[in-house]
């Protein structure tokens, strides 16, 4: 039996419903494959704000670098929306992939069969199905640059700096370029070359990384073709590899193609040896918290990733993604997934308890 230490980040909104019903799956997959996950809880974003004033205690920091792995539910809500920057909710994910080094966000997006009416595109693109990886450099660029304001003769401005080195683009090229050789071998890198010199800087060391991975074909695409090739063709993209602030926005819109943000998970990734950080890519929804209507999935799938990535147990992982394929070709849905088609299997609306609950059904059958 080994041992793994996690600690859990529930945060706010409906992060603290979608981690508890996480949790549950990761007992009773526990239980079955003779395992233990030891959990600790931490403090981030505005419940830490509201606790100890500030959105990133140094004791969740230190709590997430101790253990193997970290799950987080969510951060933020209107009641902090108007605090200075520096003392925000998101600090608080923006601190710890800072401070754990996490520079790799890998979020996968993929259409469930189950689920593809409830896809946006065209049913004849949504029929070729869609199963994309981005992975999103996640420690640099705009998010991480140097931001300011300054008076000038026309009064004041503000700024934020776009900055890539070298070395940050081939660490995160290499990881996109061993997730393609784990799947389709197609890499396409996205930036905005024709304007940006990082974006220049970026695309030329995608191609010299490119050198040493001869079995992949990579494409380049500057981002707004890419934002509509995603939604013409989304089925003809495997692995997309981009900059911290591009990868935010297309990840969203891929979340979108693939019926519901409700569903996609996300790790991130450091150097090898660090804890990884597992969260659902959405928020923290407040006008749904605290109802048991938010779905769980997206936090379920980020600990199937979790046991992938950082706990190193494969089958165990597979055990929840199957789990949750049958949930929902079961018909069970929550209300963001829900939608009547005469066509389809029986569909019934469940909660986040219920939800979490047919997945541990599903884990034992
Ligand atoms: C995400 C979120 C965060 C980001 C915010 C909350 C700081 O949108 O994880 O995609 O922009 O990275
Ligand atoms: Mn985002």
């Amino acid at each position: 039996m080994t041992k793994y230490q996690i600690a859990v980040i529930p945060g706010d909104g409906i992060g603290p419903e979608v981690t508890n019903g996480t949790r549950a799956v990761l007992e009773a997959v526990a239980k079955i494959s003779g395992h233990e996950f030891q959990f600790t809880e931490w403090l981030a974003g505005g419940i830490a704000i509201d606790a100890t004033g500030e959105p990133l205690p140094a004791a969740t920091i230190a709590g997430c670098r101790k253990s193997d792995a970290v799950l987080l539910g969510a951060v933020g809500g209107p009641q902090w929306d108007n605090l200075p920057g520096d003392i925000r909710p998101e600090r608080a994910l923006l601190g710890l992939r800072g401070e754990l080094g996490l520079y790799a966000n890998i979020r996968p997006a993929v259409l469930h069969e189950a689920l593809a009416g409830a896809c946006p595109l065209h049913p004849q693109i949504a029929e070729r199905g869609i199963d994309i990886v981005f992975v999103r450099e996640l420690t640099g660029g705009i998010y991480f640059g140097e931001r300011g304001r300054r008076d000038t003769q026309q009064g004041e401005e503000a700024y934020d700096t776009e900055a890539y080195s070298v070395t940050e683009v081939e660490r995160i090229a290499r990881t996109g370029f061993e997730m393609a050789m784990k799947r389709k071998r197609r890499l396409t890198s996205v930036d905005k070359a024709n304007v940006l010199e990082s974006s220049r800087l970026w695309r030329e060391t995608m191609l010299r990384v490119a050198e040493e991975y001869p079995e992949v074909e990579l494409d380049h695409l500057y981002v707004d073709n890419a934002s509509m090739q995603l939604i013409k063709r989304p089925d003809e993209f495997d692995v997309v590899v981009t900059t911290n602030m591009f990868g935010d926005i297309l990840s969203d819109e891929a979340a979108m193609i693939t019926g519901s943000i409700g569903m996609l998970p996300s790790a991130s990734l450091g150097a090898p040896g660090t804890p990884g950080m597992y969260e659902p890519i959405h928020g923290s929804a407040p006008d749904i918290a605290g109802q048991d209507k938010a779905n769980p999935l997206a936090a379920i799938l980020s600990a199937a990733m979790m046991l992938k990535f950082s706990l190193n147990l494969p089958s165990e992982a597979a055990m929840i993604e199957n789990a949750v394929t049958k949930v929902l070709a079961d018909g069970f849905r929550t209300g963001d997934i829900y939608q009547y088609s005469e066509n389809e299997t029986v569909q019934q609306l469940v909660g986040t308890r219920q939800m979490s609950e047919l997945v541990i059904q599903a884990l034992e059958t």
